[in-house]
């Protein structure tokens, strides 16, 4: 367990140090989750940097945008580092598709919901499975689920720890810690999308529009797949 000490310390720190303190407390336990976002690739850079001992993973749900394919090698490639892929499980993707057809997740909520278990939430259980920390890119600014969310959170269903370093990270910081450090991020980033998910699923905004608007663009709310939904 954190003790509140280390709570406090860790949400006090610069992003490497406090990265430094969590992994520390739980060095074989310790796993990212990237989806190669933007935020996520400020965590890779720096868990990469300092040669954190952190399992990095990320879900390919088989539905993603090629330039997401791209960017995972070039970023491989860049910190010498070998992201782990978790994929759906096959029969569970080949029922889906038989009984609610390939782009489904289009006719309802309920079938939007299930693709994105079947192809997001059972991978990401899987990978987590004997991690006690679980880091994720998630900001607070992104959305009215994610306003209230702390650094260093308790997640009973799942019983680990998560940890969002980067929640009270503003757009702007995370943009200018990118160029910076000239870290590399998916172009499609450049051309309106801001929040990048699978590729049917995604649109670009446009200026003014809320960051998260074009994510199951054709819902009216519901911006969340599951994997960060309180429960
Ligand atoms: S989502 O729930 O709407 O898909 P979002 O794209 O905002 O999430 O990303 C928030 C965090 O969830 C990321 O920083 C990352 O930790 C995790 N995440 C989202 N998608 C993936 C993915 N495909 N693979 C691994 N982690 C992911
Ligand atoms: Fe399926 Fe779309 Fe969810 Fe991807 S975002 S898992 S394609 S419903």
């Amino acid at each position: 367990m954190f003790t509140e000490e280390q709570i406090q310390e860790i949400e006090n720190a610069p992003l490497a140090e406090a990265l430094k303190l969590a992994t520390a407390a739980f060095p074989a336990e310790t796993v990212f989750s990237t989806s190669l976002g933007q935020e996520d690739q400020v965590l890779t850079e720096v868990i990469a940097a300092h040669k954190l001992p952190v399992r990095i993973f990320t879900l390919d749900t088989g539905r993603l945008f090629y330039e997401h394919y791209d960017l995972l090698e070039k970023t491989n490639a860049r910190y010498k580092i070998n992201i782990d892929v978790y994929f759906p499980e096959a029969p569970d993707v080949e029922a889906y598709v038989k009984a609610k057809g390939v782009n489904g997740f289009y006719e309802s909520v309920e079938n939007r919901k299930e693709c994105c278990f079947i192809r997001k939430v059972k991978p990401l259980n899987r990978a987590l499975k004997g991690a006690k920390v679980w880091i994720t890119g998630l900001r607070s600014e992104q959305s009215e689920n994610r306003k209230d969310m702390k650094m260093i959170e308790w997640d009973e269903d799942r019983g680990l720890y998560k940890f969002n370093p980067l929640i009270h990270w503003t757009y702007d910081e995370m943009l200018r810690y990118i160029e910076q450090k000239n870290i590399p991020y998916n172009p499609l980033h450049d051309k309106g999308f801001v929040s990048i998910g699978c590729a049917p699923c995604t649109r670009a905004i446009e200026p003014g529009e809320d960051p998260r608007a074009g994510r199951w663009w054709w819902e009216a709310s519901h911006k969340e797949c599951g994997l960060h939904v309180h429960q």
